[in-house]
């Protein structure tokens, strides 16, 4: 049984990291706003955009049903292709880098257990046409994600796909592909009926940056022989620590708390530092997730209003070597969050070798288990130093259960902090609006494009004196 992932807020506090920091008092002080978040979030939860928080709950058959189809991709095909982006593609990458081999694609057959994967989750052209160099199509399974039925990346991508598979295997084609859609809106619910594709469905109040429970990130992952009955059961516990308002026993509350104070006292950056390579893409899927759901310009009582907090993705070390810098004496508008592993998967002995120059020949001996995290604690004195905020969550060891509440633990942070600042933590009306713009310039006929190509001409035209080169 994998132990609960813990929450330090130590070096958060101004008791201990100085003025910079929170004062006890005023997260006393939020106690009973946050209480107020905690009950809003509970109120909802299955219902409207909540449906996420059912997940770990209420998917016994979808889940049996996972893992069929995922034997029978395992036996029949190479290769695994998600073609989705945003929320239908981050969480499959973030999970498949946890808990998968790091070389996964380079593995031999036997050693990997699945088929390869990708996750396309760009239209840049040159992406398309590598992928197509290193697959081949009649031994490829292609899983479309899209919530909506209708994001042009995804559809695409699936018309490209589409044509390349008959070509590739004539009538056979629908055995390549699987669709992960809406079950009750857009054009891929329509099309995948049409054809008969295997078809997985994403709950109507399950919204992209919170999908990675539900059959978008499960079926990628089962495919790759991740055990998703544990991450499950992962996001089961940790919904079960966030039962209650104390928030000294639920930890994305107090989360919550501390993150909405130091926004409110200007850290407008928040930056994710996993010091290991398995979680460096937590932090994209992480960065989706905070975004998307706190930078809104209107409270839900109609004031116009600004918020958020800009994610920024980092590795520890690497990262080190390149903006830390910043953090520990740029401007103070940073709270870093550290993900720590307590257990690697792999021990890495450092040998002897050089044993007359003292500061390589102390190495010698030791590990870089040990290299890695007294490099994380020299981070986090380096910051405490220099009055900065910080915290680590860390993970006993990173494994199936972990990840799950890993996952379910920022998405009760999200929405506690979206109640805090009263906004819809669920909508994306800014990801919309580039979305109807793009179809307008590619010249979509439809009286809403038509009119927001009409709106288009009244931005002032550019200057070419503002253009150099
Ligand atoms: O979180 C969200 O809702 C978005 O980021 C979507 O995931 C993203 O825009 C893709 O949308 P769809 O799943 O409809 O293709």
């Amino acid at each position: 049984m994998s132990q609960p992932i813990k929450l330090d807020i130590n070096n958060m506090m101004a008791d201990i990291i100085g003025a910079r920091g929170i004062t006890p008092t005023a997260l006393e002080e939020l106690t009973p706003a946050l209480s107020k978040a905690h009950a809003a979030v509970q109120l909802k939860r299955g219902q409207g955009m909540q449906g996420w928080m059912d997940l770990p709950y209420n998917q016994d058959e979808v889940v049996a049903r996972i893992e069929a189809t995922a034997a029978r991709v395992r036996e029949q095909f190479d290769a695994f292709v998600v073609l989705g982006i945003g929320g239908s593609a981050l969480g499959p990458a973030a999970v498949h880098q946890a808990l998968c081999h790091l070389h996964y694609n380079e593995l031999p057959k036997e050693k990997r257990g699945g088929p390869r994967l990708y996750i396309e989750d760009n239209i840049d052209p040159e992406r398309m046409a590598a992928l197509l160099d290193v697959i081949d199509p009649a031994t490829t399974c292609f899983n479309v994600i899209t919530k909506s039925g209708g994001t042009a990346e995804t559809m695409s991508q699936y018309l490209i796909v589409l044509d390349v598979l008959k070509k590739a295997v004539g009538d056979d084609y629908k055995r390549h592909i699987i669709a992960t859609t809406s079950q009750s809106r857009g054009f891929l619910i329509q099309i995948a009926q049409r054809e008969g594709y295997e078809t997985f469905y994403i709950p109507d109040g399950v919204g992209g940056r919170f999908s990675e429970l539900c059959p978008v990130g499960l079926l990628a992952a089962a495919v790759c022989g991740i055990d998703i009955r544990g991450l499950l059961e992962g996001a089961k516990a940790m919904d079960q620590r966030c039962k209650g308002q104390d928030i000294w026993e639920n930890p994305a509350l107090l989360e919550a708390g501390l993150m909405y104070l130091s926004m409110k006292w200007g850290a407008n950056i928040s930056v994710m530092m996993p010091y290991a390579d398995s979680l460096k893409l937590m932090s994209d899927w992480y960065a989706q997730l905070w975004a998307e759901s706190l930078g809104k310009n209107v409270t839900l009582s109609g004031e116009r209003v600004n918020v958020g907090q800009t994610p920024v993705k980092t590795l520890g070390v690497t990262d080190q070597h390149s903006q830390l810098q910043l953090y520990t004496e740029g401007p103070y508008d940073k709270v870093l969050t550290f993900l720590k592993v307590e257990n690697f998967r792999a021990t890495t002995p450092i040998p002897h070798g050089v044993e007359d120059i003292d500061t390589i020949a102390f190495l010698g001996g030791k590990s870089h288990n040990q290299l890695i995290e007294a490099e994380r604690q020299g981070t986090e004195y380096a910051l405490y130093r220099s009055g900065r905020m910080s915290q680590t969550i860390t993970l006993d060891q990173v494994d199936a259960h972990t990840v799950g509440q890993l996952l379910y633990f920022f998405e009760m942070v999200t929405a506690y902090t979206g109640a805090l600042l009263n906004i819809d933590t669920f909508n994306q009306p800014g990801v919309e609006e580039s979305k109807v713009a793009a179809y307008a310039v590619m010249g979509y006929e439809s009286e809403k494009h038509n009119a927001k190509r009409e709106e288009m001409k009244t931005k002032p035209a550019s200057k070419a004196s503002y253009i150099l080169g």
